[in-house]
């Protein structure tokens, strides 16, 4: 029999014929168990690396270690108070005991702390409000992530709480009632509304005029805008307008009516979208979360909303 299947030759050298008795030298391979060559391939014994032996001595230490010192075998370990502990008398379910203990001590502290405490109180007050922060941070990725974005960025029609353009205001009361009752919200009675009206749908305005009125929108921020169409506009702003946006277009949090003067977009701030807005508005809603919510729960959210530094 030879060590080469007929029809598969095996790359490498030949290899030494078993019956030949013609063993390999290897200076690693002091004894040598089975035959030289098996199925076709090379057998050679060597000693493993001496770094796997002291590695793997090691180990085998300091499981025997591990064995005494902490609790693992019943009849090993001493008993005790402290239950099966080991040499180090360390006990898990002791230590489970003393974590569990510390946590109580703490918690309800806090909490019936937070839930006394004005919302001044709270952000003056580091510890409460990095608890309220806790606690938001969950809810708003699970409550609010999904329409104002991760960290409250906002995306188009869906205003960035992080800014200090706010739409019905950004002091802890106000934004604790837009969360209670919720903005256009039609389960909720006292939600927040206000309807800007239609004004080309509705032939309020005509075609030429929301193109004028585009441009002086444009103005009010500053932006290039074309000065006399922005002029032919100003009168039909006075009339149509500034009973939400202001005198100035600055804004009204009373109505949601956002500030013209900044250019911070609700809707973008494009021609088409700007024309789009006079046209026909959004209107955006957003759900009422009071009866969803807890009360601490939504000034949570409030304390958490209030830490992106958007101010009032
Ligand atoms: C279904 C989408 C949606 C969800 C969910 C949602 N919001 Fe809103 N939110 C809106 C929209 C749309 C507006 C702006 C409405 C408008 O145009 O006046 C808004 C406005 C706000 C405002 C007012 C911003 C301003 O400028 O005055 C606050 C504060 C707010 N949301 C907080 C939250 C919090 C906190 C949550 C989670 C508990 C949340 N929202 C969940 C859609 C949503
Ligand atoms: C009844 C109150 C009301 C009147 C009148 C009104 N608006 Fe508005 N306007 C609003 C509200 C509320 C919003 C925000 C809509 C939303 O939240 O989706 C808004 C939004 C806008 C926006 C979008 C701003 C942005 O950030 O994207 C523009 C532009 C605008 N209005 C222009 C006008 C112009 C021009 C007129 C007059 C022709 C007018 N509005 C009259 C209430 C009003």
């Amino acid at each position: 029999m030879t060590s080469q299947t007929p029809g598969f030759p095996l790359p490498g050298p030949a290899l030494p014929d078993p019956a030949s008795g013609t063993p390999e030298v290897n200076p690693d391979a002091p004894e040598r168990h089975g035959p030289l060559s098996f199925d076709g391939i090379r057998e050679l014994d060597s000693n493993p690396p001496r770094v796997w032996t002291v590695f793997y001595v090691t180990t085998l230490l300091a499981s025997l270690w591990v064995l005494v010192a902490y609790p693992s075998i019943p009849w090993l370990s001493h008993g005790g108070e402290q239950g099966r502990a080991g040499l180090l008398g360390w006990s898990a379910r002791a230590t489970l005991r003393d974590d569990a203990g510390r946590a109580t001590a703490q918690e309800p502290a806090i909490q019936a702390r937070f839930e006394q405490a004005s919302y001044a109180e709270i952000e003056a007050d580091p510890a409460l409000r990095s608890f309220g922060i806790a606690a938001g941070t969950a809810a708003f990725g699970t409550q609010c992530a999904a329409c104002h974005g991760r960290d409250g960025q906002g995306q188009a029609g869906f205003p960035s709480l992080r800014d200090r353009d706010w739409l019905w205001g950004g002091t802890p009361e106000a934004i604790e009632r837009t969360v209670q009752v919720g903005i256009r919200w039609p389960g909720n009675e006292e939600t927040r509304s206000s309807q800007m009206p239609a004004f080309g749908q509705l032939g309020i305005l005509e075609r030429p005029q929301i193109l004028d009125m585009v441009q002086y929108v444009w103005s009010l921020s500053g932006t290039p805008h074309d000065a006399a169409a922005a002029a032919r506009a100003a009168p039909v702003f006075a009339e149509n307008c500034v009973a939400c946006h202001g005198e100035r277009g600055e804004g009204n949090q009373v109505v949601g009516a956002p500030n013209l003067r900044d250019a911070v977009w609700l809707h973008g701030g494009s021609r088409d979208q700007v024309y789009q807005t006079i046209h026909a508005p959004h209107s955006g809603v957003m759900p009422a979360f009071g009866g969803r919510l807890p009360a601490d729960a939504i000034r949570k959210l409030v304390v958490y909303v209030r830490s992106f530094g958007g101010g009032e």
